[in-house]
């Protein structure tokens, strides 16, 4: 890498970032093409999201990504945004600011990927947690399934996702089993599981042999959820998928290219082995 005054900048912006595998994804990428540009995570600890997201202009920066828990402020601070929420922040040559919402594209992209024959006018999909990104899976499942069910331990919020859909429907806790039995897709979006966290015994045992399972986790790769799936001989999709694939969006929508996501894969599995 030949970094100099030309270099464009890009940047991971969130809190915390520290973890981010999202600089070694893009700069690889990068050097793939071999771009002249470098991508780095940057902290942004601000009580105005909005105007500091704004101010990057001033630094030159030529788009960023957009992490947790800026992503409302950075869909708010743009002059156009495809959705409420936005993850890629674009500074057009006119000097304004374009967002777009990538993550829920790049979740039906890994499952295009590991599982193509998922789309279907009687899949029931079910998606268990409702945080931000239950609620970017719901809005981008939502046209292609029957139904959505959202099933959550705060009843409330699973309510707020199936609300903010058509096919929506919510499903109690309690309910968990019976959900898990009528699914053709399950996508396990809560942190149960992440890290060593704790996890329920996920009643796996009830699915049918064709559900297909998703894990948007990906520390550690195989989640106890996974592995139960896999040990069922379910098709199991991990986290790793949606990452690389609405990264992969972004790097298009910077650069104009489609990058590599086997090669994106191959080095974030050495990096989460490290
Ligand atoms: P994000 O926006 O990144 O998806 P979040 O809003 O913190 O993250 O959502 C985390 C999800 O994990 C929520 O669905 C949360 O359930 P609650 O809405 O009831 O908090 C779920 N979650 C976290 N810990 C849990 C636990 N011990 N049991 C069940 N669900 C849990």
């Amino acid at each position: 890498m030949n970094i100099t005054a030309a270099t464009k900048t890009f940047a991971i912006i969130g809190d915390p970032v520290d973890h981010s595998l999202s600089p070694i994804m893009q700069n690889g990428w990068i050097a793939d093409h071999g771009l002249d540009a470098v991508y780095v995570a940057l902290s942004l600890k601000s009580a105005n999201a909005i105007a500091a997201i704004r101010a990057l202009k001033q630094l030159g920066l030529a788009g960023v990504n957009v992490t947790v828990p800026h992503k409302e402020a950075a869909a708010r601070a743009a002059d156009r945004s495809e959705a409420g929420v936005a993850n890629v922040l674009r500074w057009e040559p006119d000097g304004s600011l374009s967002a777009f919402n990538t993550d829920g594209p790049g979740f039906l992209d890994s499952l295009d990927e590991t599982a193509s024959h998922w789309r279907g006018p009687a899949t029931r999909a079910l998606i268990v947690g409702a945080g931000g990104a239950a609620q970017g899976i719901a809005h981008a499942l939502s046209p292609h399934v029957s139904t959505v069910h959202v099933i959550n331990r705060t009843p409330q919020r699973a309510d707020e996702v199936a609300r903010s859909i058509p096919n929506g429907r919510t499903l109690r806790w309690d309910d968990l089993e019976r959900g898990f039995g009528a699914a053709d897709l399950i996508v396990q979006t809560t942190t149960l599981g992440f890290d060593g966290a704790d996890s329920p015994e996920w009643p796996l045992a009830v699915c049918k042999p064709t559900t297909i399972v998703a894990d948007i986790v990906y520390r550690p790769l195989e989640t106890p959820f996974l592995v139960a799936a896999r040990r069922r001989g379910l098709v199991a999709i991990d986290g790793l998928g949606m990452l690389i694939h609405q990264g992969a969006r972004s790097f298009e929508l910077w650069f104009g290219v489609k990058p590599d996501a086997a090669k994106a894969r191959a080095r974030l599995m050495q990096a989460l082995a490290s």
